[in-house]
């Protein structure tokens, strides 16, 4: 296996690894484990397996689990449709900054994407890192939000544009999670930076320490969220990766954000992603 760095801040693409041998190769999939919890996103070029190969692979990280707005393969429980077609006016919702799921009260250990279909030219996925994030803060920034706890919520944001009888049985399934700002990954120990735009306000912000008035609490607490999500814009955080039919990417959900750009209307692009459950943040 070849392991060849994207970015400097995070990013790898494997070179001559079949992830359909990874299937039944223990060795091959420890080594791609651990090469994930370094590099926090992998990519491979020219993967031919199947859907059922697919669903295989990813379910060696961990069980798979379905998205309750967007669909599965009926065929192959567990690998989310995103099939896009940007020039309907509905079809637009890609575009944000985000960890998957941190709506659930346990959000995704990871995902491996597959492409199946994408324009000539844009489409790409950004991923950020968001423990270098974390790490580049400014001391008074990370004592400020050490103990800060915040909300992540389906409802504001794959229901918005639901109809209210809609948008309220999405949150009466998927009630509003309350996840640390900074989170401790399960793998590494390391500390990460855990907002994103599932993230609506901080639960506990509006403490005698921090609020002197009730004027202070917003935009005090809105402004500093504000701030923490947009760690994720700074390019030097970033890697960008260009796909290609058959072009594979793993990442690891805790670690990182990512963002596909929507910038190719009237081209469709087709994306398979099988999610893997992950564990309750701490
Ligand atoms: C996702 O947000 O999980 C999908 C990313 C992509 O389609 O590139």
């Amino acid at each position: 296996m070849k392991v060849q760095q994207l970015s400097c801040a995070l990013g790898a693409e494997l070179v001559g690894v079949d992830l359909g041998e990874a299937v039944r190769n223990d060795d091959l999939f420890g080594e791609i484990r651990a090469q994930l919890l370094k590099h926090r996103v992998l990519f491979l070029r020219n993967q031919q397996f199947s859907r059922a190969e697919h669903v295989a692979f990813a379910s060696r990280f961990g069980a798979l689990e379905d998205h309750p707005v967007a669909g599965s393969d009926p065929e192959h429980p567990g690998l989310v449709r995103i099939y896009k077609r940007p020039d309907q006016p509905n079809d637009r919702y890609e575009n944000c900054w985000h960890s998957d799921t941190t709506w659930r009260e346990a959000p995704q250990f990871g995902a491996v994407l597959r492409c199946i279909e994408c324009p000539p030219v844009g489409g790409d996925t950004m991923w950020a890192n968001m423990a270098l994030a974390y790490e580049r803060l400014p001391d008074t920034v990370k004592a400020q939000i050490a103990d800060l706890r915040a909300r992540h919520s389906i409802e504001a944001s794959f229901g918005a544009a639901m109809p209210i009888e809609k948008r309220l049985a999405l949150k009466a399934q998927f009630p509003d999670a309350e996840h640390p700002v900074v989170r401790t990954h399960p793998d590494t120990g390391e500390k990460v930076l855990y907002v994103n735009g599932f993230t609506t306000h901080f639960t506990n912000f509006h403490t005698p320490a921090r609020v002197r008035y009730g004027q202070d609490a917003n935009p005090g607490a809105a402004d500093l969220l504000r701030y923490l999500v947009s760690q994720a814009y700074i390019p030097e955080f970033q890697v960008r990766w260009r796909w290609e039919p058959n072009s594979v990417a793993i990442w690891d959900n805790t670690a990182t954000q990512h963002y596909a750009v929507m910038d190719y209307a009237p081209c469709h692009r087709k994306m398979e992603r099988a999610g893997i459950v992950g564990s309750v943040p701490y």
